[in-house]
C-alpha cells in the first residue's frame, strides 16, 4: 500500500543543464523532520487525528504505510492533508522490512513504549555521516524504566510493570532524536519527567505543540529543558505541521547560487535567520515578510567561513548546499562540520565538477572561484543530492545525478518547483530495473 506517492522505490536520474538564473515563487513545503516525528508520535492517539502540510515524500509515505499496518486508518485527503485513526493499532511483525529501510523508524520505539508498554523495531540502518550511536535514546529510556535489548537487528524494549515511569533524564550529549525518543516515551508515562541538555530544533518544538493539542502535558520545547507531565491518554484532533526549514535554505542557496530573485512562500523567517545571515556575508540580499522571504543575488559571492551547531546554529543538513555555493565565491572559505564525523562524501563528486576543496577531518577549505563544469556524478545521501543539483544548476554543459532515491526521501517535487523557477532540469526515468536497498541517513 502507498499512501500518496506514485512510486517510493525509482532508479530515476536528474539531467540537468546549467546556467540559467532562478526566477519567481516556490511554496515551501512541511517539514521533513517534524513529520517524521509527529506520524509515530500519532501512533499513541486514541481518536482521530488530521495533520495537514505533511510533505509528500518517500520517508513520510513509509511511515504511513508502517502504521497503517499496525492496524491504523490512514487517508491521505490531498493537499498535504492525511487523517489517521491509531485507535484500534496493535504491535505487528510486518513492518521491519520497511522500518529497515527509514532510520527515523526508531521514533517507533518511544510511542510504542507509551502506547502499549512494549516495542520492537529494527536497529537504525546504514549511515553515511559515519557512526550515528543511539546509546542516549536507550539511556533515557531505561532511566525512565524500560528494560531495552539491542541484539540480533532488533531494539525489543518493555516497561517494567507495564507503564514507565517518569524520572530525571540528563542527556550526555545534545541529540535531536534522542529528545525526541525519550519525550514521546515520556508523554504518557507516569509521573514528572525532566530531561535536561535537550536539542532545541525547531522541529522538537512542533512536536511538542502536536502532542499538547493531543493532551499532553509539555514545557519547555526549544529550551534546554523539557518537563513532561505524563497524562493516560492522548486525544484526536487536527493539527498543521511548521515548514521545512532544510527545503526553504536549500532554495535560498539554489538562488544565490545561480543570481536571479526568488520568493519564497510558507515560511517562518526565525527558522532561517541562520541560514539568511550566512548567505548575507556572501553576497544575497534577504528580505523577509510575514511568511515569506525574497532572495536576490546580483553581485559576485564572497567567502566566508561557517561551522554547523545544534539549533540555533547554522544547521548541518544544509552544509553540503552551502559548501557548493562557495566553490563560487572569490577566495578561500573554511567549513567546519561541529555534528557529524563523516559528512563530506560528496565533496569527491564536486571534484568531478572541477571544484577545489581539500577536506582534513572535520574541515573543508574551499577555493574559489571556480567555473564549475557538467559532469555524471551521484547523490551519496540526501542533502548532498541537493548540493549536486545546486551545482549543476551553475555548471557549464550538462549534469546527470544517480541515486535521486535519495533526494526524493527529502524533497517534495525538487524537479517541479526548480522548473517552474526557470530552471532547466529534468526526470530521466529508468523503468523496471529493481532498485537497490537505500540506507537511510539525515
Ligand atoms: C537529526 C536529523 C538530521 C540532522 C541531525 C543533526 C532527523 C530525522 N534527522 O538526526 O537530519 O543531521 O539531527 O541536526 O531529525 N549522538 C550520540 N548518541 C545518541 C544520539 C546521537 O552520540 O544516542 C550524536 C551523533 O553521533 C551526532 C550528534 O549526537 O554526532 C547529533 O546527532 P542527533 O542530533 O541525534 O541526530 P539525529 O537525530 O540522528
Amino acid at each position: 500500500m502507498v499512501i500518496f506517492l506514485k512510486r517510493t522505490d525509482t532508479l530515476d536520474k536528474y539531467v540537468i543543464r546549467g546556467g540559467r538564473q532562478l526566477h519567481g515563487e516556490v511554496d515551501i513545503s512541511g517539514a521533513k523532520n517534524a513529520a517524521v516525528a509527529i506520524i509515530p508520535a500519532a501512533l499513541m492517539v486514541k481518536g482521530v487525528c488530521r495533520l495537514e502540510n505533511i510533505p509528500e515524500i518517500s520517508d513520510t509515505d513509509k511511515l504511513l504505510q508502517i502504521l497503517s499496518r499496525m492496524g491504523a486508518r490512514v487517508s491521505y485527503l490531498g493537499k498535504n492533508a492525511v487523517e489517521l485513526d491509531c485507535t484500534s493499532v496493535h504491535m505487528s511483525d510486518d513492518i521491519y522490512d520497511m522500518t529497515r529501510t527509514i532510520r527515523a523508524s526508531y521514533y517507533l520505539i518511544g510511542s510504542m513504549l507509551g502506547r502499549f508498554g512494549e516495542a520492537k523495531s529494527t536497529m537504525p540502518g546504514g549511515c553515511n555521516f559515519g557512526v550515528r550511536p543511539i546509546d542516549q535514546h536507550i539511556k533515557g529510556m531505561v532511566a525512565l524504566g524500560a528494560e531495552m535489548d539491542t541484539g540480533g537487528g532488533f531494539i525489543t524494549a518493555k516497561a517494567k510493570g507495564g507503564r514507565l515511569r517518569g524520572c530525571k533524564i540528563f542527556l550526555d550529549k545534545v541529540s535531536v532524536g534522542a529528545t525526541i525518543n525519550v519525550m514521546l516515551a515520556a508523554t504518557l508515562a507516569e509521573g514528572r519527567t525532566v530531561i535536561e541538555n535537550v536539542a532545541r530544533e525547531p522541529h522538537i518544538v512542533d512536536l511538542a505543540n502536536f502532542l499538547n493539542s493531543m493532551g499532553a502535558d509539555i514545557r519547555g520545547a526549544g529550551t534546554d529543558v523539557i518537563k513532561i507531565r505524563g497524562v493516560d491518554s492522548l486525544h484526536g484532533g487536527a493539527y498543521t505541521l511548521i515548514p521545512d526549514q532544510i527545503e526553504a535554505g536549500t532554495y535560498m542557496a539554489a538562488v544565490t547560487a545561480t543570481g536571479g530573485e526568488i520568493i519564497l512562500n510558507n515560511v517562518i523567517p526565525k527558522h532561517l535567520e541562520c541560514i539568511s545571515a550566512k548567505l548575507t556575508e556572501m553576497g544575497a540580499e534577504v528580505e523577509e515578510y510575514g511568511d515569506r522571504v525574497l532572495v536576490r543575488r546580483t553581485q559576485p559571492l564572497r567567502h566566508t567561513n561557517l561551522k554547523t551547531r545544534p539549533y540555533p546554529g547554522f544547521p548541518t543538513d544544509m552544509q553540503p548546499q552551502l559548501s557548493t555555493v562557495l566553490c563560487l565565491a572569490d577566495g578561500v572559505s573554511v567549513v567546519t562540520e561541529g555534528i557529524w564525523d563523516n559528512r563530506y562524501k560528496y565533496v569527491n563528486e564536486l571534484r568531478k565538477m572541477g571544484a577545489e576543496i581539500q577536506v582534513d577531518g572535520k574541515t573543508a577549505i574551499i577555493e574559489g572561484p571556480v567555473q564549475l563544469r557538467g559532469a555524471p556524478v551521484a547523490a551519496c545521501d540526501l542533502r548532498a543530492g541537493a548540493a549536486m543539483l545546486i551545482a549543476g544548476l551553475v555548471a557549464e554543459g550538462e549534469t546527470t545525478i544517480e541515486d535521486v532515491i535519495y533526494i526524493e526521501r527529502g524533497y517534495q517535487d525538487f524537479v517541479g518547483k526548480l522548473q517552474r523557477l526557470g530552471a532547466d532540469v529534468r526526470v530521466v526515468s529508468v523503468p523496471d530495473e529493481p532498485c537497490p536497498a537505500v540506507p537511510d541517513v539525515g
